[in-house]
């Protein structure tokens, strides 16, 4: 058996979003966000979930955080919904909106749990939105503006604050291929978007550091490792060339300064307009990157391979390969000049049973997150600084076009009765977090 230890201050913790598990949606002086339109716009969502109740946890945070204190996590990964605080965005606050951040990071803290928070996880103030949203350069200022609000209010006990999660997402996704809110599909937009989202990006570090000069500053960016199907010269480079088409759009212009050659030549005509300055603003030092890893892409010279012999997928359609984790940790780190980093997001979806005592067996969740919290560990050893890791989720729960049919949870909820249990990875979790350690 090998032991894998972990060190001692290693962030053990547990991620949500606040449009996924929230709920709450009109209550409190909440504003409409593009998820709320979006959701209630028929055919977007699996079964027209919404997230207008979720878990309930805007009610029942109390009972979550006890829960977090139950696994013994050190970190709560959460985002603070725009609407709650600015209802339209901008101009008139919501105290009530604020009030609410505040007992929960209250109640945090009184937990010994570090709150980890992320300022935008997709949920744009519709009024936002009808004016342009992300493909009008105000909306970044609004961001700053909101950012250095939470950060006035919050500062004094949230240390790591984190700008966007998932920039790529939001781009490619939302306004690309439009199976996100806001559900657009234009390149030209998208890549304006994807220009947009790093300049908020920079004018909120900035805005963050103004409102508290104690505090960090970081962003999360998901990742896919591009491997080749096999090692034939023209698999690597299609590998290679994919990598540096899609994943490179954030790492360039955060971390160099410049957006990728690659992307100039994807985007064509539908460059976005870059003003001067912005570059340097959004290559401003940060205190760390968050990193959220799933699964990869394999690429042969005939294009991406959809699917590979032999390979476990989960419900998601993602294959298990943790491996690849540990290689993509390296190649950035052997790339970019990064700050710390932690593993903001890592989890998988499987379908759940839950047996006659009740409980909730789900041997490969467990084993998805065992072998990739070992392909962590190895990585560090290869001299990449890890700082933490935060598993994807707390709680099954709203998962975005896909509503509430796929579940990420150490926890079950059963929507019916709102009722919490943790599952055999949760228990599991709870022990590695006790040990600092994983066994295998
Ligand atoms: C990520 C999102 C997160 C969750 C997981 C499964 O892309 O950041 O909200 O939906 O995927």
């Amino acid at each position: 058996m090998t032991t894998y230890q972990f060190p001692h201050n290693f962030l053990w913790g547990v991620a949500t979003a606040a449009y996924q598990i929230e709920g709450a949606w009109n209550e409190d002086g909440r504003g409409e966000s593009i998820w709320d339109r979006f959701s209630h716009t028929p055919g977007k969502i699996t079964n027209g979930d919404t997230g207008d109740i979720a878990c309930e946890h805007y009610h029942r945070y109390p009972a979550d955080i006890a829960l977090m204190r139950q696994l013994g996590v050190k970190a709560y990964r959460f985002s603070t919904a725009w609407t709650r605080v600015l209802p339209s965005g901008r101009g008139r606050i919501n105290p009530q909106g604020l009030d609410f951040y505040d007992r929960l990071v209250d109640a945090l803290c009184a937990a010994n749990i570090e709150p980890f928070l992320t300022l935008y996880h997709w949920d744009l103030p519709q009024g936002l939105q009808d004016e342009g949203g992300w493909d009008n350069r105000e909306t970044c200022y609004a961001f700053a503006d909101y950012a250095a609000l939470m950060v006035k209010r919050l500062g004094d006990r949230v240390n790591y604050w984190t700008t966007f999660n998932e920039p790529s997402v939001i781009t490619y996704i939302g306004h690309l291929t439009g199976e996100h809110a806001p559900g657009i599909q234009d390149a030209r937009t998208a890549y304006q978007v994807a220009h947009h989202l790093m300049t908020a990006h920079g004018l909120a570090v900035q805005a963050i550091r103004g409102a508290n000069s104690k505090v960090d500053a970081g962003i999360v960016l998901n990742l896919w490792m591009a491997d080749p199907a096999t090692d034939a010269p023209e698999d690597i480079a299609a590998a290679e060339s994919a990598w540096d088409q899609t994943e490179t759009l954030f790492l360039d212009p955060i971390f160099k300064g410049h957006y990728p050659p690659a992307v100039y030549e994807l985007a064509g005509g539908n460059m976005p307009k870059i003003l001067n300055g912005d570059m340097a603003l959004i290559s401003q030092e940060l205190d760390f990157v968050g990193v959220n890893f799933y699964s990869r892409n394999v690429f042969s010279a005939k294009g991406k391979v959809d699917s590979i012999d032999g390979a476990e997928y989960t419900e998601m359609g993602w294959e298990v390969c943790a491996p690849a984790l540990r290689r993509m940790l390296v190649k950035i780190n052997n790339e970019y000049r990064l700050p710390p980093m932690y593993i903001t997001e890592n989890g998988a979806s499987f379908k759940d049973e839950v047996s006659a005592d009740g409980k909730i067996h789900d041997p490969r969740r467990l084993d998805y997150l065992k072998q990739h919290f070992i392909q962590t560990r190895l990585a560090m050893q290869d001299g990449v600084d890890v700082r933490g890791y935060m598993v994807w989720s707390l709680l099954d729960n709203f998962e975005w076009g896909h509503g509430f049919s796929k579940r990420f949870g150490l926890t079950r909820v059963d929507y019916e009765t709102q009722k919490r249990t943790v599952k055999d990875s949760g228990e599991w979790y709870a022990e590695v977090i006790r040990a600092n350690q994983v066994r295998e």
